[in-house]
Order: structure tokens, then C-alpha cells, then sequence
């Protein structure tokens, strides 16, 4: 059957009003040549469609205390947080690699150097890649299974239980964010380290030991103890927990690293011209094929969990026969039916972000969009030779498991090299210059007097 741009556009159409669509919406052949050469899309008609998918403006956050955001800034650069003052939370989140470390995995307590080139002696990496710290204040689910979130009724839901006391709460100022530093400052692998320093003899469990034990080292820096009360302003510091310390930091990344000024943004603004045809040609593509299904909403991402069929390497989570698997989301919910889904990725900037995918499996943002055209075969043909030495010989032979339960709208997705380089050409359209150099954010110096964690050493 021949698809033509009118009959694509109905699909899509229909697929919005029904809210979801099992009929395939691209077609077997490479038939879509034909998109560019009939009608050029129409601004109004994209418009439209991305209004069906909920796809509109990032809503603005509100301003921040400056106070807060300079206290946060410090506290994110800063290896005082990290058991053997040795990793700050921008050893991963780079401001020189778009805030990730433009590695598959990254590399955790012991590990020697900085960004793309860090390696561990023993070969030891986290499970999961570094997302960027991009746009965060619009996410209600954070980290690749979503396990620090907030849900609809507005309750926070992290793993650390009642742990996170009603006080801490109180003190969350923009959402799940707000919760999300009080976790990697507790892992062993990622800051904590298994030996040499205080935090490392609080047992694993007692998170709350492991706040204590942080906010005793800030209070015995009085420049730390005089930021706290000028962030709190009627706070005493022997009042705070690492709560304050947690939602300074979201403030610093709510306030500094928001980036929504892209094309497509101006185009929804109601600027024709702020997309080049190609992009247009790309909106159009991407809003009417299932990509936009997933990937909807301001951020372009329903903030839901899939599995999309990407290969599985490194240590993993602990899951499966081997240990060496990761089921994603059901190590949260215990569903089985949530077996290998992970949270739909936000695309903004995601030009600058790579390798892609919960554990980079794929390391071109051309070769993620490929994959999705038969993605079933791509998983089972999985080529490791792009990843990094150290990681070709990890990926765990569960690919016919992965498949089995992989999300049934990619059945029959088939795209065309022509489909691939107009999703490509809008992947572009969604990149905020500003976000393309964060080097702004670097402090000069930071209290503990350590070393600023900022780039490649
Ligand atoms: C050793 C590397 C490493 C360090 C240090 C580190 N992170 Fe991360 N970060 C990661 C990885 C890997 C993930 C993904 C983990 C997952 O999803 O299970 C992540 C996830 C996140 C996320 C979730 C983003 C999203 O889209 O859901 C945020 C926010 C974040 N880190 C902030 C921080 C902050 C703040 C610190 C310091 C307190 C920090 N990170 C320290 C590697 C690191
Ligand atoms: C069934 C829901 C679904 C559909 C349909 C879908 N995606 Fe995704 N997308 C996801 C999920 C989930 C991930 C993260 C998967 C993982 O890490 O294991 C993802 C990841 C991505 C990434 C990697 C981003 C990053 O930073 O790692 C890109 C790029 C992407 N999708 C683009 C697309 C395009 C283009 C289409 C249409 C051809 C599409 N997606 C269709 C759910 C979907």
C-alpha cells in the first residue's frame, strides 16, 4: 500500500482522537520519498498536530533565590560531598559534555580522569549512563526507572522510604528534583566509597546516618554554615538537614540549566521562519509517526516507561541469573510486566547528549533512530564494536528475552533512510544554543577549598 502525506496525516489524526493506534503507521517500503516531494508541510497544519500531542512550551519555573542558586552551584562542584573528597556531582554531569560524561557508563569512586576519557583500573563502571541535568523542573520521574518521583496526587516516592521525613518534605521546593541528590551522595560506587572516610563506615541502610554525617563536614566549613543561612533566610544551620542541601542544588539546576529557547520552541511561539524546511519536513514526520506517542508533552516525553528494545550491558542492576541484568522499572513497581522499561528519554538537546539509551548502548544519535526501523532485528544483530574496549565483551546474551517483552507499538516500525534524516533534521530543531556551551555555570572555587570538579583534567 502507498502512504501517501494525506493518508498519514488521517492516521495520525485518528490515532490522536483514539488516543493510541495499533494500525502501523509507517509503511513497508520507502515510500515516504514522496513526503518531500508533494506538498511542503504547512506551519499551521504541524502546529496542530503537535497541540494533539500535548507537545507545547516548557512552562517557565519561577524564579529562584539567588542565595539558593549560588549555595546549590557550590554544592554541585564541590568533592566534599563525596566520601573521600575525591568526586563531585560534575565528575559525571560535566558542564563541558552538556552536563553528561559523554561515556556509556560512567565511572564511580576509584576512577582516574575526567569525561569521555575516565577509567577505572579494575574496569569497574556504574550500571546506567549519566543523563543530562537538562530541564529537570518539568520532570516528574527522575532517573532512568523512575524511582524518585512524584505521582499525581503529588506525593514524592523515592527509595528511601520514611527516611525522607515530612520536615525534608517541607523543604522540597521544585518537585522530585528537589529529592534527587540525596541518592547518589549515599552510593558506595557512585560517591561514598567502600572505605577510607567517615560516610563509609555509616552502615547501607542508614541513609539518614549518611546525611548526618555530610552535613557535620559542611557545618565545620563556616563559609558552607553562612551560605546555608543566607539560602534560609530565619534557618539556623544546626536546624538544616541534607534535605537543604538537596533542594539547593535542584534550585541551582532549575534556575541555571533550564534551556527552552530552541527552533521549535520559536516556532510554536508562532514564528514560521524559525525552522528551515527540512525541519518542518521532520516535525511533520516525527508528529506522525509513533515516535510522538512516547515521546509527547513539553519535554517529549510522556514521562511513561517502554521498552525499546536496547541491548544490555556493564554490571547491571543486580537482576536475572547472571546478576548482571537490568529490569528497569520492575525493580520499582515488581511488576514483571515493567521488565526492561525505562523511562521515555526527554529530547531536548539531545543532539548534544551522547551515547544514548539507559546504558549508551548506542553511541550516535543517527544510529538510536535507525534503531527503531525493526528494532527487533537490530537488538538480536546488536554490533558492540562502537562501545568503548573495556565494555565490548559485556553485553548480556538476553536479547530474545528483551524482544519478547518489547513495547507492541514498534511492531512493524520500518523506516526509511529518507524517514531517518527527517527525524534527524527535527532532533535538531530541538537544541537551545544556549545549552550548547554550559561553561558559564563553573565556580571559581569552591568552599571546601578542594579542587572544582569542572572538565577533562
Ligand atoms: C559516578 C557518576 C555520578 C555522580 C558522581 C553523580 N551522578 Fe547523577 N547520575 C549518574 C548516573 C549513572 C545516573 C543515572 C542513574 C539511574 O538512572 O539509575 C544519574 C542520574 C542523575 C539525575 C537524574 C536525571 C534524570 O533525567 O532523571 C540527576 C538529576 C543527577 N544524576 C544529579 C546528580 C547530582 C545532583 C549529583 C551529586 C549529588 C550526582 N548526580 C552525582 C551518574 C552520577
Ligand atoms: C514505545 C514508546 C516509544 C516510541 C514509540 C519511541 N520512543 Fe524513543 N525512547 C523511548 C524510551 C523508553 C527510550 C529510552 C530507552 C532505554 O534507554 O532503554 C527512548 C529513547 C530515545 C532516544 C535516546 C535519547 C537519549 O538521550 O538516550 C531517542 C533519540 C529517541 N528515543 C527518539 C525516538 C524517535 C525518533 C522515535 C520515532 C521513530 C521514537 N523515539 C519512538 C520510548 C519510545
Amino acid at each position: 500500500m502507498r502512504w501517501t502525506t494525506a493518508s498519514i496525516v488521517a492516521a495520525s489524526v485518528a490515532a490522536t482522537l483514539s488516543g493510541c493506534s495499533d494500525q502501523p503507521t509507517e509503511p513497508r517500503q520507502s515510500v515516504p520519498l514522496a513526503l518531500a516531494r508533494t506538498s511542503p508541510a504547512s506551519a499551521a497544519l504541524v502546529r496542530q498536530l503537535a497541540a494533539a500531542r500535548d507537545i507545547g512550551p516548557l512552562p517557565r519555573h519561577a524564579p529562584v533565590r539567588p542565595e539558593l542558586v549560588r549555595l546549590g552551584q557550590l554544592l554541585a562542584f564541590d568533592p566534599i560531598l563525596s566520601g573521600n573528597r575525591d568526586i563531585a556531582c560534575t565528575s559525571c554531569h560535566l558542564p563541558a559534555f552538556a552536563t553528561g560524561d559523554a561515556k556509556s557508563l560512567s565511572v564511580g569512586q576509584g576512577g582516574l580522569g575526567a569525561g569521555p576519557g575516565r577509567r577505572h583500573p579494575a574496569g569497574v563502571f556504574i550500571p546506567r549512563n549519566a543523563p543530562p541535568l537538562f530541564n529537570l523542573g518539568a520532570m516528574r520521574r527522575l532517573f532512568w526507572d523512575g524511582r524518585v518521583e512524584v505521582d499525581d496526587a503529588g506525593t514524592l516516592h523515592t527509595p528511601a522510604g520514611s527516611q525522607i521525613t515530612p520536615e525534608m518534605r517541607r523543604v522540597f521546593e521544585f518537585g522530585a528534583i528537589s529529592a534527587l541528590a540525596m541518592f547518589p551522595v549515599t552510593n558506595r560506587a557512585e560517591m561514598r566509597a567502600d572505605a577510607g572516610n567517615e560516610l563509609a563506615l555509616v552502615a547501607d541502610g542508614d541513609l539518614t546516618g549518611i546525611w548526618a554525617a555530610l552535613m557535620r563536614r559542611l557545618g565545620a566549613v563556616p563559609e558552607y554554615r553562612a551560605l546555608f543561612e543566607a539560602a534560609y533566610p530565619g534557618t539556623r544551620f544546626e536546624q538544616m538537614t541534607f534535605a537543604h542541601a538537596s533542594n539547593a542544588v535542584a534550585g541551582f539546576l532549575v534556575d541555571r540549566l533550564s534551556f527552552a529557547d530552541t527552533p521549535w520552541d520559536r516556532f510554536l511561539a508562532g514564528r514560521d521562519d524559525a525552522l528551515s524546511v527540512r525541519q518542518l519536513e521532520g516535525a511533520r514526520t516525527f508528529l506522525t509517526l509513533k515516535c510522538s506517542i512516547c515521546h509527547s508533552g513539553p519535554t517529549l516525553s510522556d514521562q511513561e516507561f517502554h521498552n525499546v528494545a536496547v541491548a544490555q550491558l556493564g554490571p547491571g542492576q543486580g537482576n536475572g541469573a547472571s546478576l548482571r541484568d537490568d529490569f528497569g522499572r520492575m525493580n520499582v513497581t515488581g511488576n514483571p510486566d515493567d521488565r526492561y522499561r525505562f523511562r521515555t528519554t526527554p529530547l531536548r538537546n539531545v543532539q548534544l547528549t551522547a551515547p544514548y539509551g539507559h546504558d549508551g548502548a548506542i553511541t550516535t544519535l543517527r544510529g538510536f533512530v535507525e534503531h527503531y526501523s525493526e528494532s527487533d532485528l537490530k537488538l538480536l544483530a546488536f554490533d558492540p564494536a562502537p562501545l568503548e574496549r573495556t565494555l565490548r565483551g559485556t553485553v548480556l546474551p538476553n536479547a530474545a528475552d528483551i524482544v519478547a517483552q518489547r513495547d507492541t507499538l514498534l511492531a512493524g516500525v520500518v523506516l526509511s533512510d529518507e524517514l531517518v534524516s527527517a527525524l534527524m533534521d527535527y532532533m535538531q530543531a530541538l537544541t537551545d544554543n544556549a545549552a550548547r556551551d554550559v561553561s558559564r555555570i563553573v565556580p571559581a572555587r569552591v568552599p571546601s577549598g578542594l579542587r572544582v570538579a569542572a572538565g577533562v583534567q
